[in-house]
This record gives structure tokens, C-alpha cells and sequence, in this order.
């Protein structure tokens, strides 16, 4: 079951944090965000944050599932989850952000109906203290989608 987090609950950083190595970065979107969670026999094992980036656009800022149940669908799952959470909330576009390494994400993300929309050079490189390196490559830019939601139902 995909519930949101009441205000008052903690956050499940430990998920958070496979998805984003900043603990201060998580701290600042999940202020003004909502924060939801997949539960299976009580136990969290998903997560996802929804933060308002315009009157029209809403952004995915993190998006995670417990090592052990991933590769099951549950990702797959919460993207389209929070892509129906900005249609009922009557959002124009849903934007989601990931880095040039994250060839799955990339795959995940576009298989979700999610467009490639935009590039920021060095976000990486400029904005993590530490080099991040996935598939063999250094994340460095930063890759921006969005999925347009008006007149798409
Ligand atoms: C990214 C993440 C949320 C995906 O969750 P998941 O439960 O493992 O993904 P799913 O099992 O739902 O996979 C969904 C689809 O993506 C595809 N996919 C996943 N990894 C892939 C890869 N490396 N290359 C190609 N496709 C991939 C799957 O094949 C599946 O496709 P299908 O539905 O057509 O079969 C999860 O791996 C995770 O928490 N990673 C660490 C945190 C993270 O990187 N978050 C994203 C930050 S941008």
C-alpha cells in the first residue's frame, strides 16, 4: 500500500539516501515536499517526494526502494503513483531529475512516459562535495524530464 506520511512521521532516510548521498539536500526538498511511502506488513520499503516547483509544475525530488526488493516492479510502481498523485492534484507536468550515470533511472523514467526535456552541465560535479561514479561513468550533468498531464487522461 502507497500512503502519504503524516507530517508528525519520521522521514525513512535510510531510503531517501539510496537515492540521493545528500542528507541536507533530503532535508531541504522533504520541508516544503510531501513524502510518500510504500508498505508492505508495516514495514517501509519505498518512498517517494513530491515538491511544488510552479503553480503548474510539480517535481519527483526522490524516489527509492529497499535494496532487497528491488528489480520486483515496486519502483516502477511509485513513479506511477506520483505521476497519478499530480493528475488528481491537477498539476500541468510532472518533472523528475536524475544524473547522466543512471542509465536505469533513464530507462525506468522513460518507460514510465517521462520526455527528456533538458540538461545542466556539471550540477554534480558542482553541487555533491564527493565524485559519484555508476555504470562506470562519473556523474557530472545533470538530465532533466517531464511528462506533460493536461489533456493526456
Ligand atoms: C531506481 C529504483 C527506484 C527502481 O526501483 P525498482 O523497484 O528496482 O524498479 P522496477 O523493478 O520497478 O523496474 C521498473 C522497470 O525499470 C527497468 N529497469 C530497472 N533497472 C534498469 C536498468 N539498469 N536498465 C534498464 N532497465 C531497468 C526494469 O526492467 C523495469 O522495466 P519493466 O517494467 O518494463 O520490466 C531502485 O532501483 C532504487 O531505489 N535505486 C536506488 C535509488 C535511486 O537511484 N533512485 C532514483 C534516483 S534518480
Amino acid at each position: 500500500m502507497i500512503r502519504k506520511l503524516y507530517p508528525h512521521e519520521p522521514l525513512p532516510m535510510e531510503l531517501l539516501l539510496l537515492a540521493d548521498p545528500s542528507e541536507n539536500q533530503i532535508h531541504s526538498y522533504s520541508r516544503s515536499g510531501h513524502c510518500y511511502v510504500l508498505e508492505i506488513e508495516g514495514q517501509c520499503i519505498g518512498v517517494y517526494i513530491l515538491q511544488q516547483q510552479s503553480p503548474q509544475g510539480i517535481e519527483l525530488m526522490n524516489v527509492a526502494v529497499a535494496e532487497h526488493w528491488q528489480g520486483k516492479g515496486l519502483g516502477k510502481q511509485l513513479i506511477l503513483h506520483a505521476i497519478e498523485t499530480a493528475r488528481v492534484l491537477e498539476y500541468a507536468s510532472i518533472h523528475v531529475a536524475t544524473g547522466n550515470s543512471s542509465i536505469g533511472q533513464l530507462a525506468l523514467y522513460q518507460r514510465c512516459g517521462f520526455r527528456l526535456v533538458g540538461i545542466v552541465p556539471d550540477y554534480f560535479t558542482l553541487h555533491y562535495p564527493e565524485p559519484i561514479f555508476e555504470n562506470g561513468i562519473q556523474c557530472r550533468d545533470q538530465v532533466r524530464l517531464a511528462l506533460e498531464l493536461k489533456g493526456t487522461e
